[in-house]
């Protein structure tokens, strides 16, 4: 099978679109095993050191499940219980850990940390989320619509909310599996531009699309699923009043599900906050798969770590 060996994963748009297509396909087979009860150990005696600045349940979890289910060894740290958190550096940290394990995953603040620590470590590093990117939140996304759905190209996968990090990871996936992603964000809330203008070069060459409007309406219209995030990202929690107001009409509720196809899906990385980007209605509704969406992300993860540490 194509292998990824000893590459890294910091943003989706590092992997052509085969590369893509063989990591979906590896998922779920992977899946299909896990359910059958079928062992699958090729990362024997492979560590995976984790490293944490942020909260979280499912990147944590997935992450330390699926390293075990694969019969290697996960290590949760955080910076604070690191020489990290007393001034250590992100150089001397990547090429320490890099003698003692076989990949990193971090999830920090500043994507340019992530490319440092990747930059001086010899070992594949992981995002588990940046302000800028969430790779592997995107594949399992990607998973879960070409379950339901069959197939990706020609998807349309409608974005309501803020221009951060998962949209970010939506533009490059979406792009690179010939789907429209269609955004919609509050004027002062887009998406980073350069990052638009990668998966529109992308997008160019799989036969998908990136479109962006501040009309909630016009990006869900005809849509095969219906994705929202947070307003306040995990650091922008003083900010969360102003948003609260500017990102009035965002709501992804029945009404707004009502304009995307009668059988589109609605999508969350979660935490959700219901009454704020999501009804209670919807993403506890008929159409919601956002449960299954975060069981992906073990399976996504798997094949990850598989064709990145694998032999
Ligand atoms: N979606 C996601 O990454 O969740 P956690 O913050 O719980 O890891
Ligand atoms: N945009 C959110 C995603 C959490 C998984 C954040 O960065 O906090």
């Amino acid at each position: 099978p194509p292998s990824l060996k000893g590459r890294d994963c910091l943003a989706l748009s590092d992997y052509t679109p085969g590369e893509v297509e063989s990591l979906l396909a590896l998922a779920l087979e992977g899946k299909e095993k896990l359910k059958k009860g079928e062992a699958w150990h090729p990362l024997s005696g492979k560590t995976l050191a984790m490293i944490f600045d942020k909260p979280s349940t499912r990147t944590r979890v997935s992450f330390e499940a699926g390293m075990a289910q694969l019969g290697g060894h996960p290590l949760a740290l955080n910076r604070q219980e690191l020489q990290l958190g007393r001034g250590e550096s992100t150089a001397d940290t990547a090429q320490i850990l890099s003698g003692f394990v076989d990949a990193i995953l971090i999830r920090t603040h500043w994507h340019s940390d992530v490319k440092e620590l990747a930059s001086y470590a010899s070992i594949p590093v992981i995002n588990g989320l940046t302000d800028l990117h969430h790779p592997c939140q995107a594949l399992a996304d990607l998973l879960t619509l070409k379950e339901t759905k069959g197939k990706l190209a020609g998807l349309k996968l409608a974005y309501v909310g803020d221009g951060n990090n998962v949209l970010h990871s939506l533009l490059e996936a979406g792009a690179l599996t010939g789907m429209h992603v269609a955004a919609a964000f509050p004027p002062g809330y887009e998406p980073d531009e350069s990052i638009v203008q990668q998966a529109e070069l992308i997008a160019q060459k799989t036969g998908g699309m990136v479109t962006w409007t501040h009309d909630p309406a016009e990006a869900v219209a005809g849509a095969d699923a219906v994705y929202t995030d947070v307003w306040a990202s995990m650091g922008q929690e003083e900010e969360k009043e102003k948003r609260m107001k500017d990102f009035v009409g965002y709501q992804v509720d029945p009404i707004m599900m009502a304009k995307a196809k009668s059988d589109a899906l609605f999508l969350h990385c979660l935490p959700a906050y219901r009454g704020l980007e999501v009804a209670a209605e919807v993403i506890d509704g008929p159409q919601s798969a956002v449960f299954r969406q975060a069981e992906n992300r073990l399976h996504a993860q798997k094949a990850l770590l598989v064709m990145l540490l694998g032999d």
